[in-house]
């Protein structure tokens, strides 16, 4: 089989008792695009960070499996070196810590003890993904997104994922505060990324990014579930009328979590 299959089922997660995602569903194999949408406040970035493992969402029901593991068991750590890789909404900055020194570890994390990449490959690899994303090579000798911009972090982003190469990718709003031109280089470099063996969730508000990105499925989310699921023309009628017909068409008065806990 090529790549590595996703599978959430019926994925129930609460912050502080109060519960936000109420049964997700969402399969991802390797080679496919899926762009999940929906309104504010909607669970999009708690399944990120659900996925992940980010210690404050509690998984109350549910599951989530990578080829058939068990990722709910996985410590953070293990989940990336099994191959799943998070752009966050917000990516932290890390001081002390150069861009370099991070993705060379990162990449290490995910080899075999004794095996580590060289260094001089290294090097060439960073420099070659550097150049592919137009980034300043200084950046990467810069502690890790401190003092950053918006757009200069995701784009930071970017180049994490095409050097570590995961077999899944979820990307949070990885077009948002992006210049025209950079909107480009991100999707540029995504696109490169493109086959059987990675598959990716790319979560963005607008159907600009999958114009340059074209997604198998698009998701909606509302109220912390997937409500509907649809090819590239579901995202741009989402652009064209908005979300109102969706909720019309299932009967949904108010779409986010906050006012449905
Ligand atoms: N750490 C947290 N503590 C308290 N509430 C949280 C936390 N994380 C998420 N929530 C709440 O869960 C709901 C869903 O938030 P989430 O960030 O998943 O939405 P989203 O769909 O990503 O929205 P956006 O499009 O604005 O990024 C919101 O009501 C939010 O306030
Ligand atoms: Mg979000």
């Amino acid at each position: 089989m090529a790549g590595s299959t996703l599978e959430i089922k019926n994925l129930h997660v609460s912050i502080e008792d109060k519960e936000i995602l109420k049964g997700v569903n969402l399969t991802i194999k390797g080679g496919e695009f899926h762009a999940v949408m929906g309104p504010n406040g909607t669970g999009k970035s708690t399944l990120a960070s659900a996925i992940m493992g980010h210690p404050k969402y509690e998984v109350t029901e549910g599951s989530i499996l990578l080829d058939g593991e068990d990722v709910l068991e996985m410590e953070v750590d293990e989940r990336a070196r099994a191959g799943l890789f998070l752009a966050m909404q917000y990516p932290s900055e890390i001081s002390g810590v150069t861009t370099s020194d991070f993705l060379r570890s990162s990449i290490n994390a995910r080899r075999a003890e004794g095996d580590e990449i060289p260094l001089m490959k290294f090097i060439k690899e960073m420099d070659e993904a550097l150049d592919y994303l137009e980034i300043d090579k200084n950046m990467a000798q810069r502690y890790l997104n401190e003092g950053f911009s918006g757009g200069e972090k995701k784009r930071n982003e970017i180049l994490q994922l095409m050097l570590l190469k995961p077999e899944i990718a979820i990307l949070d709003e990885i077009d948002s505060g992006l210049d025209i031109d950079a909107l480009k280089v991100v999707s540029k470099g995504i696109n490169k990324l493109r086959d059987e063996n990675f598959g990716c969730l790319i979560i963005t508000h607008y159907q600009r990014l999958l114009n340059y990105i074209t997604p198998d499925v698009v998701h909606v989310m509302m109220q912390g579930r997937v409500v509907k699921s649809g090819g590239p023309e579901l995202a741009q009628r989402l652009e064209a009328e908005g979300y109102d017909w969706i909720k019309e068409e299932l009967g949904i008065e108010d779409e986010t979590v906050e006012q449905n806990a």
